[in-house]
């Protein structure tokens, strides 16, 4: 597909390891990789969508988590109209940094971004989980964020309504 009516960029971020990049994937080419390749600096994707019959393209760009590329994907956020934050349901310190995301995306992005948190991994036996789903949904009310939604980009439950709901956010 050609044309489009929109472009909406958004700004994927969140800790290393937590699946940034394989939920980009199975939303753009759906596939998943279960081998590790840390993203360096940033990636880009990109689909069409379509919202209220206008054709809508996504320009996505995943950040690397790794603490030492901070200060270059920080150049990123400009112009983002989503921002997805990412954290693993695992892995109890990467929601805990959620905070520190957000803050980055308030200072680097603009007063409009709508931000999405994202608790990634969801396929994992419940014995796996180390945050529930009401403590992050309360913290996503508590910070004035637009959207909350488990989602595993492994069994690609939930990642098409990540994307498509910021999309009809912003729009
Ligand atoms: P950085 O690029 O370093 O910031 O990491 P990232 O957030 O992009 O993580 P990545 O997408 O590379 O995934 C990290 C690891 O988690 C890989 O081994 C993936 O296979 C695994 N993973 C990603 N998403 C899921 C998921 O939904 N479920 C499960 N079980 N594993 C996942
Ligand atoms: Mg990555």
């Amino acid at each position: 597909m050609s044309s489009y009516n929109y472009i909406i960029k958004y700004i994927i971020v969140g800790d290393s390891g937590v699946g940034k990049s394989c939920l980009l994937i199975q939303f753009t080419d759906k596939r998943f990789n279960a081998g590790r390749e840390l993203t360096i600096g940033v990636e880009f994707g990109t689909r069409f969508i379509s919202v209220d019959d206008k054709q809508i393209k996504l320009q996505i760009w995943d950040t690397a988590g790794q603490e030492s590329f901070r200060s270059i994907t920080q150049s990123y956020y400009r112009g983002a109209a989503g921002a997805l934050l990412v954290y693993d349901i695992s892995r109890r310190e990467s929601f805990e940094h959620i905070s520190s995301w957000l803050a980055d995306v308030r200072r680097h992005a603009n007063p409009h971004t709508t931000i999405v948190l994202v608790g990634n991994k969801s396929d994992l036996e419940e014995s796996k989980r180390q945050v529930t789903y009401e403590e992050a949904d309360r913290f996503a009310k508590e910070n004035g964020i637009a959207l909350f939604l488990e989602a595993s980009a492994k069994s690609a439950s939930n990642v098409e309504e990540v994307f498509v709901k910021t999309a009809e956010h912003v729009y």
